[in-house]
């Protein structure tokens, strides 16, 4: 308790607290290793650390005062310093490295050396890890850098010629015994290819050959080699030559990884580090300050992946290696998931969308303020804020929703038949089929209220995004829960979740993209940091509109813990309609769930744990809520042609803004007077809907939507074969 305590301390703002030890890495090359410890008083925890010190056969010292801190280590020169900073009435552990301190913040232990933390824990098996830790990630690495430093002082001191080239033979290196002894200054050798310097003619002529097999072997050469000096002479020499295989040359060029060095030793050669400690204090700083770059460094999962490929790379042979190295370009990247466009012969129309709903951002311009209209968010409509139950809907909207069940059920008839409410209607429809209210413990009125104002709050003057679009992601979200596989994986708090992310996915969309809003600089777009503007607004509009008045909270009635499970979810799904990270979340799901799902059906196992492990079904429940908001194309044709008309009928607008205020426009094919609708469709289909759908049938089973999409993705293939540009064929 204790321990939390001090915790909640830590984060909050004194990030320091009162609990704080740390270690400073020194140098130390061959001794055994040598440990401060500045405790004011001894207790538990600097006895916890004296007994591993022991145990791990350190050295180990202690002091009581800074005075004595200081002394003791100008006499030792410790190699790791632990530091108490738990009493900080005793003395200031920051100002025993840094006496001039100005603010409390990380930086000054840092720039002082500082770089670890260790939460108090007396338990001497805790230190005892704690200094294994240190000594075999930092302190060895240091030993490493200050070693490096030694050999190089030696090569400059041998008496031998020394010269290093790089694996494409290219002169890296040479010490100023191989001046002597050649002739050459360095200036003159150094990037110069090894066979433009001269080759004596006395030695045999497949000799180079020789060497050159041997060492892309990966063996050592030892021999007698003609050398030419720089003035013609001949000399004969007893020549070692070495390949270096792995990482980590000190001369390698930057851009290469895990490059071969060619070690040409002429004569041999014998170093014995003889470095002095504290020498060239300006070279210890900058490796000092790597060091403590990678161990503040918090190891993401990518991280340990890319360290455990160069372990790897470093005992491969060649190809394997080469073949690591680009899998490990690849992995440094961070648009992992999406695919590369090429930048020629690209259809125009994948272009735009991707450049459209793909990108956040990029041709951002300054200056054109476009401000979103500043409205109220709408609160009750008043036409609507009679009382309405399941029971009193109107027999001719009640008969509409009859077929809902199925996935040809024609919202824009129920969108004509409520008057512009098919969301209310059809979520209160839903919503008391799947028991939500049950679920959530709400009375069906706030139900209702919420509906309406979630809503009120779409903007009926989109042409696609306004509420019959949510009530048809609510629709295929509904259809897709009832789905076998769906039901396996999801619990019951997954499906409600489901249905009010569908519901509120798009709540206040402005009717334009993100690219277009942070192109406008629009308050939305400055807000949320030109990152995933639209779903952020949603998610967070949602939930205010939801909480901040008691008469729509459907959230009034359960326990915290579950409207937090319950939050988390719907935030997650929303943010997941977002189509910058589409093919992350596809090929997610296809990598965790459809290949280990299609390997154990192969062989008749279990296949319950993979459907229903939460990391899981948040892939499921995402996939789920993107395929039902992109799902137009797998619609009946009708339906499917509509759709299409109104999304682009959204996008003409947005480009006509474009032109008129002097934005970069966005998706120039989506202009009204050139685009070929057939073809940004098949497109569309093509670049975003194929794979997700297969991958999606292949989970859920959906011949009707496979039907579909192929019925229509030919239709627009049709027209487009006959080179219109319109919806439909012009009457015969
Ligand atoms: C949605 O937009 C279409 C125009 O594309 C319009 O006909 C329809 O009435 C709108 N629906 C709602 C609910 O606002
Ligand atoms: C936007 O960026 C600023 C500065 O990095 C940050 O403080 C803020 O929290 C960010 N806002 C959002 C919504 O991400």
């Amino acid at each position: 308790s204790v321990d939390s305590l001090l915790y909640a301390k830590f984060s909050a703002n004194t990030y320091f607290g009162n609990h704080f030890f740390g270690a400073k890495v020194l140098f130390s090359i061959f001794s055994p290793l040598q440990v401060l410890l500045v405790f004011a008083k001894e207790d538990s925890q600097s006895n916890g650390f004296c007994w591993a010190c022991e145990k791990a056969n350190y050295r180990c010292s202690l002091a009581h005062t800074p005075e004595s801190a200081l002394e003791c280590f100008s006499e030792k020169h410790h190699d790791l310093v632990i530091v108490d900073h738990r009493h900080s009435r005793h003395f200031d552990a920051e100002a025993l490295c840094r006496p001039d301190r100005e603010e409390a913040s990380v930086m000054p232990l840092i720039n002082a050396g500082f770089n670890r933390r260790y939460v108090e824990n007396a338990n001497m098996m805790a230190c005892y890890n704690e200094l294994l830790q240190l000594e075999h990630g930092e302190v060895r690495a240091q030993f490493k850098l200050r070693a490096c430093n030694a050999i190089f002082t030696a090569l400059e001191q041998s008496q031998d010629a020394i010269e290093i080239t790089s694996e494409d033979q290219v002169i890296q290196y040479v010490n100023p015994a191989y001046e002597a002894i050649m002739g050459y200054q360095q200036g003159e050798l150094l990037g110069k290819e090894i066979i433009e310097v001269p080759k004596s003619e006395k030695n045999k002529p497949d000799l180079l050959e020789t060497i050159n097999t041997c060492i892309r072997k990966g063996k050592e050469w030892q021999g007698i080699y003609y050398a030419k000096k720089k003035n013609g002479d001949n000399i004969q020499q007893n020549v070692k030559i070495t390949p270096v295989i792995g990482q980590g040359g000190c001369f390698s060029s930057p851009d290469i990884q895990s490059s071969k060095h060619k070690d040409r030793r002429k004569g041999s050669l014998d170093v014995r580090s003889t470095t002095s400690r504290g020498s060239d204090g300006s070279s210890q700083r900058r490796h000092s300050s790597m060091a403590r770059i990678h161990s503040m460094t918090i190891e993401a999962p990518i991280t340990k992946v890319i360290n455990i490929i160069n372990a790897a790379q470093e005992s491969s042979p060649m190809p394997v290696a080469e073949a690591l190295d680009r899998v490990l370009e690849i992995l440094r990247t961070t648009e992992l998931y999406s695919p590369q466009l090429g930048t020629k012969d690209e259809d125009p129309h994948t272009n735009d969308l991707v450049g459209g709903l793909m990108t956040d951002g990029l041709r951002r311009l300054s200056g054109n303020e476009y401000i979103l209209s500043t409205k109220q968010p709408h609160h009750l409509p008043s036409h609507l804020a009679t009382p309405l139950s399941l029971n009193d809907i109107p027999p001719r909207i009640a008969q509409t929703m009859e077929t809902e069940g199925s996935w040809d059920f024609d919202i824009f008839n129920l969108e004509a038949a409520t008057m512009k409410r098919p969301l209310t209607y059809l979520g209160l429809k839903i919503f008391s089929k799947f028991g939500v209210c049950e679920f959530l413990n709400c009375p069906e009125a706030t139900l209702r209220s919420w509906l309406q104002v979630i809503e009120a709050n779409y903007h009926s003057s989109n042409s696609y995004h306004n509420s019959t679009h949510a009530a048809d992601v609510l629709h295929a979200t509904a259809y897709f829960l009832c789905k076998e596989r769906v039901k396996q994986s999801l619990d019951p708090i997954d499906e409600v979740a489901a249905l009010i992310a569908a519901t509120v996915h798009d709540v206040d969309h402005p009717g334009r993209t993100n690219s277009f809003l942070c192109n406008a600089g629009s308050e939305l777009a400055i807000l949320y940091n030109d990152t995933a503007v639209l779903e952020s607004h949603h998610a967070a509009l949602a939930f205010q509109l939801t909480t901040r008045d008691d008469k729509c909270n459907i959230f009034k009635y359960i326990e915290r813990n579950e409207y937090r499970t319950l939050r988390q979810a719907v935030i997650d799904m929303v943010l997941a309609t977002e189509m910058t990270k589409h093919f992350e979340h596809v090929n997610k799901f296809v990598n965790s769930i459809n290949k280990p799902l299609a390997a154990l059906e192969e062989n008749g196992e279990s296949v319950k744990s993979i459907l229903t492990s939460p990391e899981n079904r948040i892939l499921v429940k995402r996939m789920l809520i993107k395929c039902a908001d992109i799902s137009n194309p797998c619609r009946p044709l009708e339906l499917c042609i509509e759709w299409a008309g109104r999304i682009s009928e959204e996008y003409f607008a947005q480009t006509d803004e474009e032109k008129r205020q002097g934005l970069p426009v966005v998706m120039p094919v989506f202009d009204r007077h050139t685009c070929s609708i057939p073809k940004s469709q098949i497109s569309f289909i093509d670049y975003f809907i194929t794979d997700m759908f297969d991958a999606w049938d292949a989970f859920a089973d959906l011949p009707n939507l496979m039907q579909h999409l192929d019925n229509n993705f030919k239709y627009w293939k049709g027209l487009d074969e006959r080179k219109l540009h319109s919806l439909r064929p012009p009457p015969e």
